[in-house]
């Protein structure tokens, strides 16, 4: 029995692999292994050595088992090991570029604005794309029987059967962010407002989704002669043009008075746009001194503070700047437009470099 022992133990430890170790296990314990052998000869013993040899031949037996599964156990963990050593993957290596995604242009052009506006001293400010129709409207003095109601091509929400309010809006601008920053910060204040707006228009220059940004400053003694600083800095900065002709032309707006759209010299010579140059000019923005009854609307006395404001489209800046035709296409998702047109991920703008 000690000989059988020390030989299938010795074979165990033995084995360099786990094929090896299986062709151990079917040579000991296997249905024609040696130790099944040994059990069957037990019948031909007589009952004293049977008593001795059994419990002997069971206790091996169980012992064997256990040795294979330790020993099936090691030589796993040693594979593993070995393969661990071989497979790795450097977690340190760049991405490759080709695969890239890229910044969206209404994304680049809106960190373009609000760097220059913030360098000026401009807080971006936010509010609700599903707007109440008092702060997109009323309180700027658009009263429900205005026509800029109607203008405005609106987005009304659902309300639910019997609730006869007045129902929510998709903002159809970004004026009403105006208010909210009034209210919510007080006087004075110098804030932009960048985000999405809706109007029910579609075609090459209109998408039922695009982007606006707000711009308003509120103070004692605000003036039209500071707007007007304030946009020529602006939009120079923001085409990198050191000469860039505005003209200011009277318009009408119900929430400024006087109201002024801007427009920017440009050619159009060749078919091609260049600004800048030339006998043409290009509306930009709307903009105008704040009315007064907006201010007190949201809660400001007329009587001790003026500001200016003004709205610009950033898809039609960014359209304008970086040549891009259609609008709609802004919006389609199509990787080959998103390639062509979009930013790669660390060229971030800065005032000295990347506007
Ligand atoms: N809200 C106006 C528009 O959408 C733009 C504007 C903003 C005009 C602020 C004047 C002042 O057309």
């Amino acid at each position: 029995m000690d000989d059988l022992r020390h030989r299938w133990l010795a074979e165990v430890a033995e084995a360099a692999d786990e094929a090896a170790l299986e062709r151990v296990r079917l040579a000991a314990l296997g249905k024609k292994g040696e130790i099944a052998l040994r059990m069957r000869e037990l019948g031909a013993m007589d009952p004293a050595e049977r008593m001795r040899v059994a419990p002997a031949l069971n206790a091996l037996r169980d012992e064997l088992a256990s040795a294979l599964a330790a020993r099936r156990a090691a030589l796993r963990d040693a594979a593993l090991e070995e393969r661990l050593r071989g497979e790795w993957l450097d977690l340190s290596l760049p991405a490759r570029p080709r695969r890239a995604g890229t910044i969206h242009p209404v994304s680049q052009v809106t960190e373009e604005i609000v760097l220059i506006f913030a360098a000026m001293g401009f807080a971006v400010a936010e509010g609700p794309q599903v707007e109440d129709d008092w702060h997109n409207f009323d309180a700027l003095n658009i009263a429900p029987e205005h026509p800029a109601r109607q203008e405005h091509d609106t987005f009304y929400m659902a309300r639910a059967p019997g609730d006869d309010r007045p129902p929510h809006v998709l903002r159809t601008h970004t004026s009403p962010v105006q208010i909210r920053a009034m209210q919510e910060r007080g006087a004075p204040l110098r804030v932009i407002a960048p985000g999405r707006v809706f109007r029910a228009d579609y075609d090459q220059t209109h998408s039922p989704m695009f982007h606006q940004v707000e711009g308003l400053a509120i103070d004692r003694d605000t003036t039209m002669a500071q707007l007007k600083w304030t946009l020529e800095e602006f939009l120079r900065a923001f085409f990198g043009l050191d000469r860039l002709d505005l003209r200011f032309r009277a318009s009408h707006f119900p929430f400024t008075e006087p109201s002024a759209e801007v427009d920017v010299r440009c050619s159009w010579e060749g078919g091609t746009l260049r600004l800048g140059e030339g006998d043409d000019w290009l509306e930009v923005l709307g903009s105008g001194m704040v009315h007064p009854r907006v201010l007190a609307a949201a809660g400001l006395d007329p009587e001790a503070w003026q500001g200016f404001a003004f709205g610009m489209g950033i898809d039609r800046l960014a359209m304008l700047k970086y040549g891009i035709p259609d609008l709609r296409a802004f919006f389609d998702s199509d990787l080959r437009w998103l390639r062509h047109y979009g930013f790669g991920a660390l060229e971030v703008p800065s005032l000295a470099a990347g506007l």
